[in-house]
């Protein structure tokens, strides 16, 4: 692959000394969905795919962009006196350099950089995280800027909720900006502290499905589902519950205090979260125990709480969750992601990946009409340079 991006940097760019490559995976959740900007637990880990890109260091303040997935784009070219939204991929490269310069950080190098992603585009592993995360690495290396990666992974969620307008939470920046190999990371979004756990796991593979489904209006159902959260959170602190997130309820206390949320559907998004946050330590304890059966009841019963209580799933992802279900040697499967189509993830045994990935493919398309695609996830190291050219 570097060498048809080397090939293409030289024909778009023209040949430069001074090369350098970089690399941002994706990520998959394997549990803690729609509770990042809830205050809750989260557990994803990055994936070997990702975005790379080559960038060469200019010596003025612009930016000259070229994406191999994006080719009847063009180059497209901006500077950093003058970031306005254009709708295109590089909005999110865009953001990124806003946000360094509002949080008062000089960007006073641009560069020609040339990206190529390999992450499926719209499946809900993260390919704009990835994106914006990769452009913060390249940003602060430019420009020798003394930032660590969390805080390009704050300028990553701040990007995407200040220039591209998608109020997501802290959780696909932090997991490829902190990724580590075989490791999932345990976040508590409210704090952001971190725990690596292992997850390189005996006989079993993280198996994820890709509905080929496309998230249709997934950003604006997005907003909707925070906002209802918001408003439910409103409604229990002005009736004196001494909450500062909705993660800070346990099931006990929601139970106590449900009664005080005025809307029947922001009541059930409620419960979804507490839920969910609830599985995600168990799950971690599941695994610390090596008992990956209940790892994998965990998850599926996330999938539950997501189709019934959040109603994030929808007909694909449904589908393709109940066909891994019933396959034989799964551990357990859920959607992954904002929802609405995109990925599920599922645990699988080695000795039936192939008969798993058979029987879910053909149930699914019989009953979608859509095909799926599966990749056996290898957890990876987080955003990084790969080296000079
Ligand atoms: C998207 C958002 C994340 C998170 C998930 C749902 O991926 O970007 O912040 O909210 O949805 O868990």
């Amino acid at each position: 692959m570097q060498e048809i991006m080397l090939k293409k940097f030289v024909e778009v760019f023209g040949d430069k000394e001074n090369k350098e490559l970089f690399f941002t995976p994706g990520r998959v959740n394997l549990i803690g969905e729609h509770i990042d900007y809830n205050g809750g637990f989260v557990f994803p880990c990055a994936l070997s795919f990702g975005t790379y890109a080559i960038c060469s260091k200019r010596e003025d303040n612009i930016f000259r962009m070229y994406s191999m997935n994006f080719e009847k784009d063009g180059v497209v070219e901006f500077s950093t006196d003058k970031l306005v939204k254009a709708d295109v991929w590089a909005d999110y490269c865009k953001g990124i350099v806003d946000i360094f310069i509002k949080k008062g950080y000089e960007v006073k190098n641009g560069a020609d950089i040339l990206f190529f992603g390999n992450i499926p585009n719209g499946a809900g592993l993260s390919s704009s995280a990835s994106l914006e995360v990769l452009m913060g690495t390249m940003v602060r290396d430019l420009n020798g800027l003394d930032v660590d990666m969390v805080e390009i992974v704050k300028i990553g969620q701040m990007a995407e909720n200040q220039f591209i307008g998608v109020s997501c939470g802290i959780m696909d920046q932090f997991a490829v900006g902190m990724g580590k190999e075989d490791q999932a990371i345990l976040l508590d979004c409210n704090t952001l502290d971190y725990k690596y756990v292992p997850i390189k796991l005996e006989d079993v593979s993280i198996v994820i499905m890709n509905t080929n489904k496309r998230r249709g209006l997934a950003d604006s159902k997005y907003n909707e589902r925070r906002a209802s959260c918001e408003a439910a959170l409103k409604d229990l602190q002005d009736a004196g519950v001494e909450i500062k997130n909705i993660c800070d309820l346990n099931m006990e206390a929601f139970d106590k205090v449900k009664h005080f949320i005025k809307s029947d559907e922001a009541l059930v998004r409620v419960r979804h979260a507490v839920s969910e946050n609830v599985r995600v330590l168990e799950s971690v304890e599941s695994l610390k125990a090596n008992d990956i059966a209940k790892f994998g009841k965990l998850m599926n019963e996330s999938h539950i709480s997501l189709r019934d209580d959040y109603e994030v799933t929808g007909k694909e992802l449904d589908s393709i969750v109940a066909a891994a279900w019933d396959a034989e040697g799964v551990i357990g499967a859920r959607m992954t992601g904002a929802g609405f189509g995109g990925c599920a993830v599922s645990l699988v045994k080695n000795s039936s990946i192939d008969s798993f990935i058979k029987y879910v493919g053909e149930r699914y398309t019989k009953e979608t009409g859509l095909k799926a695609d599966f990749y056996i996830a290898n957890v990876s190291e987080g955003s990084r340079k790969l080296g000079d050219l």
